[in-house]
């Protein structure tokens, strides 16, 4: 794998991680702060502290408009907070709303994987209300084909593959970016670059 430097540039704008259920916006959006010496947010964390219920909770007793309705709600707060790594749940991205605000006021991220890579990863794990159906995969693969075309509007796409370390992920995505700040037609940088 390539190398990639370890000078670490400035966070000057939210970094946004979009992508499917199982993508790991969350584990690799820890690392990737911690690499950057920013805060963490996860969304879902936050709508489930917000409405003091879990997430399928808040699906089984308002239902998912309210849900998103609270998605973004939380998200246009949190990217009017100091810049740090925001993770979404996996819906939230294709929101007009939300998507919009998030090109406005951050850099997204999608991080692309693959539909068995992402089934390996959610399976066994239980608490995701879309996934609570008799063909889990299915429905899962059904997201994939309506949203992959909407996480493409993402600033930067980041390819996830099985057997890639979180730390690898984060190194790529400050990589990625990098390389997005410096071809930016007419968006503010996301990194301010430290003098060499
Ligand atoms: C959802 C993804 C979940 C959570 C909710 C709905 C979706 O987040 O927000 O269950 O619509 O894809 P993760 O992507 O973090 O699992």
């Amino acid at each position: 794998m390539q190398e990639l430097s370890t000078d670490i540039p400035r966070l000057r704008r939210p970094l946004v991680l979009v992508g499917l259920m199982g993508a790991g916006k969350t584990s690799v959006g820890k690392r990737l702060a911690h690499l950057l010496g920013v805060g963490f947010i996860d969304s879902d964390a936050e709508i489930e502290r917000a409405a003091g219920m879990a997430i399928s909770e808040i699906f089984a007793r308002l239902g998912e408009p309210a849900f998103r309705d609270g998605e973004r709600r939380v998200i246009a707060r949190l990217l009017a907070e100091r810049p740090g790594v925001l993770a979404t749940g996996g819906g939230a991205f294709i929101e007009p709303r939300t998507r919009e605000a998030i090109a406005g006021l951050a850099t997204s991220v999608w991080i692309r994987a693959e539909l068995d890579l992402l089934w390996d990863r959610v399976r066994d794990r239980p608490g995701r209300p879309l996934l609570q159906a008799p063909n889990p995969r299915g429905v899962l693969g059904d997201l994939l084909d309506k949203r992959y075309p909407i996480y493409a509007e993402a600033d930067v796409t980041v390819d996830s593959r099985p057997g890639v370390t979180q730390e690898w992920m984060a190194r790529e995505i400050v990589r990625a970016v990098r390389a997005w700040d410096a071809g930016r037609a007419g968006r503010p940088a996301t990194f301010e670059e430290r003098a060499q």
